[in-house]
Order: structure tokens, then sequence, then C-alpha cells
């Protein structure tokens, strides 16, 4: 099977590649030389998960390229997207004698992707970043658009700045050691990206849920390059969050990360949590945004298909309000929720209190 290639372009920034597919990491270290013709050295951040599966074969591919290269593994999970060990990856920068020539290649997931980032847009002011993603969820998402960041105690993502890799490697026969939550959790952001991109994407999806849920190889590989297609658009389109252009990939978030918080961070996942989102945020829409209950029914059974039911969850109006409230994006005003008008099509809708305790009134009894 061909690995595909697609360009991430900007009117005021280097365009870079993307390359989705099985084996996309065989020569990667000359992908990265060719990209990235001052590199001398490189350090690998992974965590300690992928570092076993695949840090070896990163680590001589770029070696083979001729790059000095150096590894440091960070603990798994969420709790690495923090300033202590952000600190961590700076020193052993220091420690390694890295310069300004070096390139800092983050493989493994989102949050290794976005540590290793931040630490690339900071150390001496910014050094290369090469993205080699290995959970559906960073291939799709988070690896492509040059978002980078570490958590507060006050909340995720507080702190970050943009900065856009120099290449990103997708390589899906990684995807193999992926367990089933995580695999789900990428595949509600591939269904998020369908029903907010294109009539094309979201009836291909439909048609190949079933193929995706059972990972599939021909349609795992579509349903990533479909998705850095479709992320790569708005990207280019909206750099740095300023046009709005960005805010439809939040679409089924603002439910989501109100139900990760009042449920208790990691009991559903990122995924599950966000599909439930997308489920309330489409029969809002309904409402209040002529979503049509057509489109309604088959997001619904989209996400059934892809291993993602209704959750058995629920919570008290006010305390839902009060969480969707927290969330950095709603710190002022009416809570806003991206609906789509129809597939492809969405709006961010500032939403009154009085109508947002009617639905979630509802969508509570409708769990009893
Ligand atoms: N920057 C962005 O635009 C953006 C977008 C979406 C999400 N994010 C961030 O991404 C993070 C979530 O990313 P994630 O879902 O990839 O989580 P993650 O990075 O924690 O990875 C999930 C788990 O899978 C393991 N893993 C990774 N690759 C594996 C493989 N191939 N085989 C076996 N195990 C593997 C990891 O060690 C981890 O335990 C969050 O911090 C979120 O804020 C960023």
């Amino acid at each position: 099977m061909p690995v595909t290639r697609i360009v991430v372009n900007f009117e005021d920034a280097p365009s870079y590649d993307v390359r989705v597919g099985p084996g996309a990491i065989d020569g990667l270290g000359s992908r990265v030389v060719k990209c990235i013709p001052s590199a001398t050295a490189a350090l690998v951040v992974t965590d300690t998960n992928v570092a076993p599966l695949y840090a070896a074969t990163v680590r001589e591919s770029l070696k083979a390229a001729g790059l000095r290269t150096v590894e440091i593994a960070v603990p798994a999970g969420e709790a690495s997207k923090s300033i202590a060990v952000l600190s961590e990856v700076w020193s052993a920068m220091v420690a390694q004698k890295l310069d300004r020539d070096c390139v800092v290649v983050a493989l493994g997931g989102g949050v290794v992707g976005d540590l290793a980032g931040f630490a690339a847009a900071t150390y001496m002011r910014g050094v290369h970043l090469v993205q080699v993603p290995t959970t559906l969820l960073a291939m799709v998402d988070s690896s492509v658009g040059g978002k980078t960041g570490i958590d507060l105690d006050a909340g995720k993502n507080l702190v970050g700045a943009f900065k856009q890799p120099a290449y990103v490697c997708a390589d899906t026969t990684t995807l193999a050691t992926l367990d089933e939550r995580e695999w789900t959790c990428g595949c509600a952001e591939v269904a998020k990206s369908s029903v907010i991109g294109s009539d094309d994407f979201f009836f291909w999806l439909c048609e190949n849920a079933s193929a995706l849920a059972q990972r599939l190889d021909g349609v795992v590989s579509e349903a990533i390059t479909r998705s850095v297609v479709f992320k790569a658009d708005v990207v280019a389109a909206d750099p740095h969050e300023r046009g709005g252009l960005r805010a439809g990939l939040n679409y089924g978030h603002t439910l989501g990360h109100a139900i990760e918080k009042l449920a208790g961070f990691g009991t559903y996942s990122h995924g599950a949590a966000v599909a439930e989102g997308m489920r309330f945020a489409a029969r809002l829409g309904a409402a209040v945004a002529g979503t049509p209950i057509d489109l309604v029914d088959e997001q619904d059974a989209l996400l059934d298909a892809l291993g993602l039911p209704a959750l058995d969850f629920s919570a008290d109006e006010e305390a839902v309000l009060e969480a969707m409230r927290s969330d950095k994006k709603n710190r002022s005003g009416d809570i806003r929720f991206v609906l789509p008008e129809d597939v492809g099509t969405w709006r961010l809708e500032a939403v009154d209190d009085a109508t947002l305790r009617e639905h979630l009134g509802a969508w509570r009894r409708s769990k009893e």
C-alpha cells in the first residue's frame, strides 16, 4: 500500500509534508535531513510505552542519516505535560549540548507531541520540530497544525505556543500496538472532522465505519489521509486560531470537556466524551441551528459503528453549566457551541443559559 503525501501550505510560513501509510517511518532520517539541511543532531522525545516499541527504529534511521541522536523517554500519560517534565526535557537538551541546529523528534501520542513541540518552540528561542505520531488521535489531529503546550494545575493546555513541524511522519503500522480505548479515542476525532468537514468525507466514513473500527489497512490510511487533508485546510486558513475557522475543530468538545471533568478525568476517554458531546450538539443544533434530524440519526449510527456508544452518564444541569463555563474557551458571556447546520457546514453559536438548561435537562432525562 503506498504512502500518501499531503502538503500543509501557509501563505506566510514554510509548507511541510505529512506522509501517511504503512512504512512511512522507513527513511525518516533522510527525509529529516532533506527538510532541515542544517540539522546536525536530533533529540527523540518519546514516552515509556512507545520507547521500547519504536524508538530504536527511529534512532537508527536518524543516525544513518548522519545526525547525532539522543533520546529522552518521559513517563507515559497526561501528567507529563507539566512544567516539571518540560524542565527535564530542556535540561537534557542543555546536558547534550544541543544547539539551534538540532531537531526535536516527537515520537508518540498527543502528550509527547505537545510537550516536545513546546520544548522545540522554546529551547534557545526555537529549534526544528518533526512529529512522528503513534496514536490515531495524534495522526489525525494533534501532530498537524502546530499547537503545542503543557498543562497547569489550573487547567489543561494553559501554556503553549504555535510551532509548526518541518515534517510529519504517520506510519500506520505503529497503530497495531494501540489498545482499543486509544483507538476509539482517535475514531471520535475522525468522526468529528467528517461531520464538520464535508459530505464526501462524512458519507465515505459512514460506509467504512465498521472497517475502520476493525482497523482494516486501506481504510485506516484513507481515514487518516482525509482527516489530515481536512485539518491542513483549516490550519492553512487560520494558522493562529484568529479567524474563528479553527473553532470548528471543537465540535463536540464543549459538553465533552465538561463530561471528562464531572466524571473525573480518565473515567471516560477523551474520545468517548467528545462523541457524547457531538450527539448533544447535533440535538441542540436541531433546535437552534436547523441541523437536519437525518444528520442527528446518521451521526448516532456512525458513532455506534465506530465503537463510541452513547454514554451512560449524565449530571445535574447546573453542574454541567458550571463545568462548561470553567473551560478557557467559555470564560465570559454565553457558552459557545459548534453546531452543524448540515454536513460540512457549521456555526459557532452563543447559547443562553435558559436554552441550555432545557436541553441539558432533556439530555439528563434521556439517561434515566
Ligand atoms: N496539539 C493539538 O492540536 C492537540 C489536539 C488534540 C489533542 N491534543 C493533546 O493530545 C493529548 C492526547 O493525545 P493521545 O490521545 O495521543 O494520548 P497519549 O499521548 O497519552 O497516548 C495515549 C496512550 O497510548 C500510548 N501509546 C502511544 N502510541 C502507542 C502505540 N503506537 N502503541 C501502544 N501504545 C501507544 C501512550 O504511551 C499513552 O499511554 C492531550 O494532551 C491533548 O491535549 C493536542
